[in-house]
């Protein structure tokens, strides 16, 4: 019998998650089904036990329910817990609901292994303090990074990060006017300011020679921040195309114990991109 997952969101129709997913399962010989679903904050708990009961055996969680259904759930991954927020959820044959978050392994997988940019001893900006910026810290604190600031137009948001993260590593806060004379190492975009089109003014201080950026968001062409960081004079600027294909890879290894090749799906998908 055919297995059933989707995505839930809201809007979703641009969700590039059902291509990913069907190309994971062809290549992987996987019997599977995933669609994307529509769901308004006010329906998600009523929606989502309609999809449990209908036999889907796991969903990806985006924008804007990441949080919410940590409320759901019977168990949740220590990752999820820090991140505080799910992107797959696991529905187990005893009827019970288990909560992870892939996307900080997924981040980590696209520097590591696709980009070969390194995290150890490295002196790291990460740009926002909303839930991109906390889903990420976890696994980019475990890549032992000489320093990590974060800076946030709202300064509080970017303390309290600070604070609730300073048991995993030297992590300190900051408002985009404060980020200092010296160029970091890695600067990761997790606002979602580029969404409207618009950046915030980041300093330009933060960006030398050696710097390399990265940006959570994607888009067809640059993004706004990956434009800015080239006009800066960025080592590297990428988007977050990988990122989404890593943590999606890590959904369907959780579900199917199955860990499909990203590298064709990533060209495939920077295809479909490209055209249009
Ligand atoms: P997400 O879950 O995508 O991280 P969020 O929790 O609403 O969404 O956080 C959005 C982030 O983008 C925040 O860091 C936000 O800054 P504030 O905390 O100061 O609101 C940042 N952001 C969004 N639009 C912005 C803008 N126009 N200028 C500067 N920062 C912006």
């Amino acid at each position: 019998m055919t297995d059933r997952y989707g995505v839930i969101g809201h809007p979703i129709a641009h969700s590039r998650s059902p291509q990913i997913h069907q190309l994971f399962a062809s290549q992987t010989r996987q019997d599977l089904s995933y669609e994307a679903f529509d769901i308004a904050p006010a329906e998600l708990e009523d929606r989502v036990l309609e999809l449990a009961d209908e036999g889907l055996r796991g969903l990806n969680i985006t924008v804007p329910h990441k949080t919410a259904v940590l409320e759901l759930v019977n168990s949740l991954s220590e990752r999820a817990r820090r991140a505080g927020a799910v992107n797959t959820l696991l529905f187990h044959v005893d009827g019970s609901w288990h909560g992870d978050n892939t996307d900080g392994v997924g981040l980590l997988r696209d520097l590591a292994q696709n980009l070969g940019i390194a995290i150890a001893d490295r002196r790291l900006l990460v740009l926002g303090a909303g839930g991109a910026a906390r889903g990420i810290l976890p696994e980019l604190l475990a890549g032992a990074p000489a320093s990590l600031v974060i800076a946030n137009r709202t300064l509080l948001r970017a303390r309290i990060l600070a604070a609730e993260f300073g048991d995993l590593g030297p992590v300190t806060a900051c408002g985009y006017g404060q980020c200092g004379d010296e160029p970091f190492d890695l600067v990761i975009n997790a606002t979602s300011a580029g969404l409207h089109g618009e950046l915030p003014g980041f300093p330009a201080t933060i960006i030398g020679p050696a710097t390399t950026c990265y940006d959570l968001s994607y888009a067809s062409g640059d993004t706004p921040f990956v434009a800015w960081a080239r006009a800066q004079g960025a080592a590297a600027a990428h988007q977050g195309l990988g990122m989404l294909v890593e943590q999606a890879a890590e959904s369907f290894f959780l579900w199917r114990r199955v860990r499909p090749d990203t590298q064709p799906v990533l060209a495939a998908l920077r295809a479909a991109l490209a055209a249009g």
